[in-house]
């Protein structure tokens, strides 16, 4: 971000007027109780592009490394099939693949430990179809941590298809990863009128949030079952919520809004665009992650092997606290926020060149309240793994010939 002023034009009255209307319809679709459906925010959920995530998702990569060991002890654990059949590995929601490569490292060191050298180990990266593939490729090829640079033996995919959709077929894949990902609805059932995210809903907002996240998370479950073989695990690692519904965001986000408010006034951005803003992301207490699994935690073929909430230290307020460098703080929680969060917000945009525009002004405007206000983020992270069971054998199934 350099320090000159942007500049952006501000919105005609007839465009407003017509993205207005346009808006009437959402809403009066809205009260007819219909979902609004992904086509109206086509790309929710994407990272911002040309590597962006990769240099900006520090908090999520501090978030997987708190997940390591849980990793490690699920590929220490999971049934290996005998044999010389490739052992698969999912990595759900990749990203641009730099935060991947710890992760995937450590899995196939511990593999490695249990099976020797040769057998094949595939790594199949799993995102959206519009997710930036290009920095994934290139750091699959290029970086120095890439788990392939001294393992002949280890062989990269990638795939651009939604999770919520089957990824694999039956009982391919024996070790799941799937970091900071499932946290992103499949739809964003609701605009949130004051806000964009939807830890500040509340009333029929929050219940259509709450049924969307409940329904989303048993499609994630049953396709990951499905895709699993006996024996498998899945890792998953969500940014958490705390018991008093905490994110740790608030500051961040409470700041982004009172921006995109004054956004508004000054009209760069159109009221329709704004109420359109609305990040997809739900951060789920552990109760609601458990709630499929019932009294048994059982959930179809997988059970519960760990869940727990850790809390997540802030990396550029560590380095704050020793340097005082309050521009590089504010730089690094705004370019955070942007390279995560605008590209979702953006969308309500039509035109390329203001998304541009939007993500650039949005950025310097939030580090600049940032650096006025100083302060950390007291965020989560929650660690789950599940273990895919062998199906029940019944009396009637073992007294068959
Ligand atoms: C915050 S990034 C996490 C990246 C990486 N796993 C990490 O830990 O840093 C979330 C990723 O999930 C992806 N994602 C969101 N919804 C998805 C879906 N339905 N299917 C596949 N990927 C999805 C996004 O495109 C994005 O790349």
């Amino acid at each position: 971000m350099s320090g000159e002023p942007i500049r952006i034009d501000p919105i005609s009255q007839p465009q407003a007027e017509a993205e207005d209307a346009a808006l009437e319809v959402t809403e009066a679709q809205q009260r007819q109780g219909e979902q609004m459906s992904a086509a109206t925010i086509p790309t929710h959920g994407v990272m911002e592009g040309g590597g962006s995530y990769n240099l900006h998702a520090r908090i999520p990569a501090g978030g997987g490394n708190l997940a390591l060991p849980y990793l490690e002890d699920a590929a220490r654990s999971l049934a290996v099939r005998p044999g010389t059949d490739p052992l698969v590995l999912a990595d759900y929601g990749s990203s641009q693949g730099k935060n991947s490569m710890a992760p995937m490292r450590a899995a196939i060191r511990c593999l490695r430990s249990r099976v020797g050298n040769e057998r094949a180990v595939m790594v199949v990266h799993v995102d959206q179809h519009a997710n930036d593939f290009n920095t994934l490729f290139d750091v699959l090829h290029n970086d120095a941590e890439r788990y392939s640079v001294d393992d002949p033996n280890v062989f990269p995919f990638a795939i651009g298809r939604s999770f919520y959709e089957n990824v694999f077929p039956r009982e391919q894949v024996d070790l799941g990863w799937c970091s900071y990902a499932a946290v992103w609805l499949r739809h964003i059932p609701a605009l949130i009128p004051g806000h964009f995210a939807s830890v500040a809903c509340t009333g029929e907002v929050r219940a259509a949030f709450d049924l969307q996240a409940a329904d989303d998370w048993r499609l994630f479950l049953s396709l990951r079952a499905r895709e699993l073989r006996v024996g498998g695990r899945l890792v998953v690692v969500f940014p958490g919520l705390s018991d008093e519904g905490a994110t740790g965001f608030e500051p961040l986000f409470n700041s982004a809004n009172e921006i995109l408010g004054e956004m508004v006034d000054e009209r760069v951005v159109g009221a329709d665009e704004r109420k359109r803003m609305v990040l997809g992301a739900y951060p789920r207490r552990r109760a609601q992650l458990l709630e499929p699994f019932g009294r048994e935690d059982q959930f179809q073929s997988l059970s519960v092997e760990h869940c727990a909430l850790f809390d997540l230290p802030d990396g550029a307020w560590t380095d704050y606290q020793l340097d005082g460098n309050v521009e590089s703080l504010g730089s690094r929680h705004a370019a955070f926020f942007r390279a995560i969060f605008v590209p979702s917000l953006a969308s309500a945009i039509s035109d390329a060149g203001r998304r541009l525009a939007f993500a650039d002004l949005l950025e310097q405007k939030l580090k600049r309240r940032l650096c006025e206000r100083p302060a950390p983020f007291h965020s989560f992270v929650q660690t789950m793994v599940l273990a895919k069971q062998a199906p029940a054998v019944t009396p009637s199934a073992r007294s068959s010939p």
